[in-house]
């Protein structure tokens, strides 16, 4: 099996696991092999995973718990403690078998652990097969902000199968859908024809749809490895969506990635100000598929806080990346504390 896009030096491979991962490692030479999971793809997808590839290396294995919560440098600690058990040399390749969280952090303990070794992708949930496991992020959450440590590393592969989504809660799917809504509105008219003329998120074409959206994301990457500029699009929807994510995370009613991600985008398109009625476009994408909730207005100057910590704040200023013409145009916005509430309230009339 070929890999369906290559990204610098990083192939990508859209398909069953029992194909790609055995055509690439014909031309790996590796010593053993750590897989890193959570209880959930422990149970799912670890004996899938396993059976499918059989992987000609001893292999290991350790389990996290799952949830954003635990994308800290305590975890962290605790991986680095189950290598040093499972004595890894530098030839090891190490597997993220799961979603954002295992494959941002897990890549962030190989890319470190005696100064890098190799590791591998293998996305469990939508959110990590369109975009979390894709373009070299790692890192962790720490003190409440996310993704605030870590470091751009590419991996040696990443292997997409989109069996996994067939068993992945509704919740879930809604996360990642975020993501794709993203590409589309970014690069791919085609694509939100797509989701638009899809019935329902549990029916949909998925491999037609994470190409599309793959595809999107590779470009982005491939131009801006580094974010230098125009990979700031990807975080389109994010500075808002991060702050509501990272403050509900702290209560007892968490919100999903997407959801925030897609309240996110509805505030920040309405700072566009053009031809593209942009906050049409992400309401009529999302109408059907994300819960409509109301922000307390109580919170709004704590979300303003927290938009403080954003990595792409430059000199204390506030800036937010938003797709202009189609397609890969990026604009960057500055707003103050009062629009963005404003933009908040906005969304509350949605609801
Ligand atoms: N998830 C945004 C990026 O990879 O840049």
């Amino acid at each position: 099996m070929s890999p369906t896009f290559l990204l610098h030096h990083c192939p990508i491979y859209l398909g069953p696991l029992a194909e790609s991962i055995p055509s690439w490692l014909k031309n790996q030479d590796y010593s053993q092999v750590f897989v890193l999971c959570d209880e959930n793809t422990r149970q799912n997808c670890l004996p899938y995973f396993l059976e499918k590839t059989g992987l000609p290396y001893k292999v290991q294995w350790t389990e996290i718990k799952s949830g954003e919560g635990e994308k800290t440098l305590a975890t962290c600690e605790k991986i680095w403690q189950s290598m040093l058990d499972a004595k890894l040399d530098r030839r090891v390749l190490v597997v993220n078998l799961g979603g954002g969280v295992i494959g941002d952090m897990g890549g962030f303990c190989a890319a470190t652990w005696k100064r890098g070794v190799d590791f591998v992708q293998v996305p469990t949930t939508l959110l990590s097969m369109t975009d979390a496991a894709i373009g070299g992020k790692t890192g962790i959450d720490f003190h409440g902000i996310k993704n605030i440590i870590g470091v751009f590393q590419q991996p040696a592969a990443v292997f997409v199968d989109p069996v996994f989504l067939q068993t992945l809660p509704q919740r879930e799917l809604r996360s990642g859908f975020a993501e794709v809504i993203k590409h589309a509105l970014i690069g791919d008219p085609n694509l939100s024809d797509r989701l638009l003329s899809m019935e329902t998120i549990r029916s949909a074409n998925w491999t037609d749809i994470l190409q599309k959206s793959i595809a999107v994301k590779v470009r982005v990457v491939q131009e801006d490895p580094l974010e230098k500029g125009l990979r700031m699009l990807l975080n389109f929807g994010h500075t808002i969506g991060h702050a509501l994510e990272s403050w509900f995370l702290e209560t007892d009613e968490p919100l999903t990635h997407g959801v925030a991600i897609y309240i996110g985008m509805i505030c920040e398109a309405g700072f566009l100000m053009g031809k593209r009625d942009l906050r049409a476009e992400v309401v009529a994408l999302g109408q059907n598929v994300f819960p409509h909730l109301k922000i307390d207005p109580n919170i709004f100057p704590a979300i303003w806080e927290r938009m403080q910590q954003d990595k792409k704040n430059s000199s204390g200023t506030v800036r937010m990346a938003v797709p202009d013409e189609m397609p890969f145009s990026l604009k960057i916005i500055e707003p103050d504390q009062l629009a963005v509430e404003r933009s908040l309230t906005f969304y509350n009339t949605l609801s």
